[in-house]
């Protein structure tokens, strides 16, 4: 008896490992700081807690929603991106789903036969390369580097098409660069996208944490509508992970072919979740600004102390809480008996001697960065930092 080559082969979440391996250390009475997790540090705003308490107390909620969401919630999100996004969305056009990661899965399935290829602008989001595997699709990734923001570029995207190219995914702001593309670069994007034919998959999920002025969405440039697939949801910006509420905006076609895979795996998700969505997105959005208010000020802080510790080479992330710097300086050091070959030991040494969680670059596709999530309190951010320098400097 054994598991599927579909299973076998899968790779175990990176990030998710880590925050295990940290978890375990902690339960030994180890005060560990982890800053592994892509997690708000925030609660869930009081307001969305109360729409969701209203929903559960009227008592409407207990029957399964429709497959792709409630009408009104569909309405709303439409209604979002056409104010807030500048694209044409029809309730039609979007699929609510359990968090933007089955709204991906929903969607590389619903597009990739095995073979084709989907481009992945790397660095990128650990989940991406792993769901294309699943679909028996090629995952050809196109990369940026420290000296590029991390930012892979038109030209590049165009080198990598083939007649097999279905589509691209990259994520703006970057998990885990903190990256944001600007106007020009997307539509540069954008004429190789309508040049080639093929489909674009814009992960816009850390919209709301953006420390420039504007966020851009791919789909509301010129002829992107029907090319491209927007993916968003609430657990970043509105601190909702637990809730488990993503989305897609997407030309019917593609609406269709997500909500037929939805209804066969996990039907639509949680009637509780969807409400206190909704909620958040019609109520008073101050404490989303507030948040990415105080991810803007840990950023501040964190470069500085960053900047600090020798051999340490970092980009200023535009957006999302995370760093990636480049750490390849300690590579070859070892500490007594121990050596550092890469980002993957050094996560691994950094847990054991500082007791802080990093991740290895490697499962983002940077085998020379370590990323650093920020999402974590001021005191935690001080002190791990503190912990890291210590354990660094010991590395000869
Ligand atoms: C870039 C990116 N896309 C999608 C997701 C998935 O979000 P959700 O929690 O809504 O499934 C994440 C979560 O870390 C992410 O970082």
């Amino acid at each position: 008896m054994n598991l599927s080559n579909r299973i076998s082969n899968l790779e175990e979440s990176a990030t998710l490992a880590m925050a295990a391996k940290a978890r375990e250390l902690k339960s030994q009475g180890v005060d560990v700081i982890s800053l592994s997790l892509g997690e708000p540090d925030f609660k869930t705003p009081q307001y969305i807690q109360d729409g969701a308490k209203e929903a559960i107390d009227s008592g409407k909620y207990f029957a399964y929603p429709p497959v792709a969401g409630y009408q009104d919630l569909r309405v709303a999100i439409a209604d979002k991106l056409n104010k807030e996004n500048n694209i044409p969305y029809k309730a039609e056009n979007i699929v609510v789903s359990n968090g933007a990661k089955q709204s991906i899965a929903n969607v590389m399935y619903s597009l990739i036969n095995p073979g084709d290829e989907v481009i992945i602008f790397s660095p990128y989001w650990v989940s991406y390369s792993a769901i294309v595997e699943l679909t028996e699709g090629t995952s050809v990734f196109i990369s940026g580097d420290i000296s590029t923001d991390f930012k892979a570029t038109a030209k590049q995207l165009e080198e990598a098409i083939t007649p097999k190219t279905k589509a691209l995914i990259f994520s703006s702001p970057c998990n885990p660069t903190g990256s944001v593309f600007t106007k020009a670069e997307l539509e540069a994007i954008a004429e190789v996208v309508k040049k080639h034919d093929i489909i674009a998959i814009a992960d816009e999920i850390y919209e709301h944490i953006n420390y420039t002025d504007e966020h851009v969405s791919l789909a509301s440039l010129p002829g992107m509508f029907e090319r491209t697939v927007t993916v968003n949801g609430f657990a970043k910006g509105f601190a909702m992970t637990g809730w488990r509420v993503g989305y897609i905006g997407a030309p019917e076609w593609i609406a269709k072919g997500c909500t037929k895979m939805q209804g066969q795996i996990t039907s639509a998700n949680c009637s509780i979740a969807q409400r206190a969505a909704l909620t958040a997105l019609t109520g008073d959005a101050t404490p989303t600004k507030e948040m990415a208010k105080e991810y803007l000020e840990r950023r501040e802080l964190v470069k500085g102390l960053l900047d600090e510790i020798p051999g340490v080479k970092t980009n200023v992330p535009q957006g999302a809480f995370y760093f990636f710097p480049d750490m390849s300086s300690y590579f070859g050091k070892s500490s007594g008996n121990r050596k550092i070959e890469n980002a993957s030991d050094l996560c691994i040494y950094i847990l054991e001697e500082a007791h802080v969680s990093l991740v290895t670059g490697e499962a983002f596709g940077d085998a020379n960065c370590v990323r650093l999530s920020y999402a974590a309190s001021r005191e935690d951010l001080v002190e791990a930092l503190k912990r890291i320098k210590t354990a660094l400097s010991k590395l000869s």
